[in-house]
Order: structure tokens, then sequence, then C-alpha cells
């Protein structure tokens, strides 16, 4: 019987294969089943918010705007928010400022876990070897892109003000003053959720507490270290609440600005 002192982690070189090149993997539980469901939600996002971004249409419906489409950035917007892009531009508002959100997502270290695994199967998951031959890390082009990840994040927190000042006016109805309705929840709730996994982020934790030889000689960088670090501990959770509840914000708003459903107003 093996014992835990005799079990050697499989060295990782550059340009090899992880995990050697003949033994896959002596895991005999259902290994894949995590990997398999991370693809298909995945899969199911990118289908849905292809489909949004091009559809241009039933994203405003006053006071909700689908945070497919905020900040709306074009002159052809349903709810001028900034408009910096002028009437030259026909297609729909949502491709001109999705990229952002998209790079935040597709540079996050949780996603690149998840993608890496259930999409390039390196690794599919873990103690499985690599089912490519080689493997160099994210030192080469493009993955080395993925050093952008900070400054997607700068952008990310320009976007959640955006959304909740969304959030904020969709308590004021443009008939009644303000009030409450369920997507007024909905659109705090889609706000709090992107704040927390913003917040819970990689390198919003590195810009509090990083780059110092004693954290504990700066108290107040020390104070919001220790407040992000319990939240960066789930930020698992937060990526994937905030990814799921994003587009059930938007499939709220799309079916009440297309009529297919009523928006139940509380006061
Ligand atoms: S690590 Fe996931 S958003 Fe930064």
């Amino acid at each position: 019987m093996t014992t835990v002192e005799e079990i050697r982690p499989a060295p990782v070189e550059l340009g090899r294969r992880r995990g050697g090149p003949d033994v896959k993997t002596s895991r005999t539980d259902r290994w894949w089943i995590p990997s398999a469901a991370t693809a298909a939600t995945l899969l199911a996002f990118v289908a849905y918010s292809t489909w949004v971004a091009f559809q241009n249409a039933h994203y405003y419906h006053p006071p909700y705007i689908s945070p497919f489409y905020s900040p709306c950035v074009s002159s052809n917007c349903k709810y001028q928010q900034l408009p910096i892009v002028g009437t030259w531009w026909k297609l729909s508002p949502a491709l001109i400022i999705l990229w952002f959100p998209l790079g935040f997502r597709l540079t996050c270290y949780y996603y690149r876990k998840a993608y890496y695994r259930s999409f390039f199967f390196a690794p599919p998951a873990c103690a499985v070897a690599d089912a490519r031959p080689r493997y160099f890390g994210e030192t080469r082009f493009p993955l080395i892109l993925q050093n952008a990840h900070r400054w997607f994040f700068y952008a990310g927190i320009v976007f959640n003000v955006f959304l909740t000042v969304d959030a904020v006016r969709a308590f004021d109805f443009p008939n009644g003053g303000w009030g409450m309705g369920l997507g007024s929840l909905v659109l705090t709730v889609n706000a709090v959720l992107l704040w927390l996994y913003s917040l819970s982020c990689h390198s919003c934790r590195h810009i509090a507490g990083g780059r110092l030889n004693q954290l504990a000689k700066h108290p107040v960088r020390h104070w919001i270290w220790k407040k992000l670090t319990p939240l960066n501990a789930i930020h698992m959770r937060f990526a994937w609440a905030s990814l799921i509840f994003v587009a059930l914000t938007d499939l709220y708003v799309r079916l009440v600005a297309s009529g297919l459903i009523h928006d139940p107003r509380f006061f």
C-alpha cells in the first residue's frame, strides 16, 4: 500500500506533458463530471449572451435597463447614458461595451482554471494528466495576455458603478416617482453580486495588500486586506452566482420589455 510519504507530485517542466507520458490517471471516481458541468454552463452562457448582444431590442423598459447594454454609449441607444459613439454606429450598442466584462471574466484566475480544464483538458481535473503533449503555462502568446487581468479589473469597477446607478434608477419610475417593483430588486441583487465578484478578485486583494514587505505597518491597507481575504476565499461562488444572475437579470428585463410578463409593483 502506498503511504502519504511515498507520494511525490509529478514534476512540472515547461515544454513537457504534465502528469507524465504514460499513465493518464489512477483516479477511479467520476472526475470528469465537474469539468463537463462547467463546460455546459459556460457554453450556455456564451450562447445566450451572444444572442442578447446581437439582438439590439427589448433591453430597456423604464426604469429597467439590461446589464448587457449598460453603459449604453452609442447614439442609437434606447436609453441615453453616455452617447460618446455617434450615429454612425448602426449595430447593437452591446457590441461596443461587452468586450470589457468579457475580458474581465476570461482573464479571471478562477475562470482560467475552469475553462483550461473543461475546454482544453489542461489538465482535465486534479491528478489527471494533460491532454496536450507539451505544457508552457502562461509564458507565451496568447496566454501571456492573461496578465492583463488587473486592467480588466479596473474596467470592471467602472462597469459596477454604472450598474449600481442603474439599480438605484430602477426605483425611480417614470410616471409614479420612487417605488419598488420586482425588477428593482433584480437589478439591485445583480449589482451586489457583481461588486462581490469584483471585491473577491485576486487582483483586488493584491492591490490592497501586495508589494509590501510588512503589511502590518500599513494599518489601512492591512484592514482592507483582512476584509477582502474571506471574500477571496469564496471567489468561485461569486463568479458563478454573478454570471448566472447577470443573465437572469437580462432575461427579466427582456421579458418585461417585450410584454411577455408584467413587472409586479410593490409600492
Ligand atoms: S480573479 Fe476572478 S475576477 Fe479577478
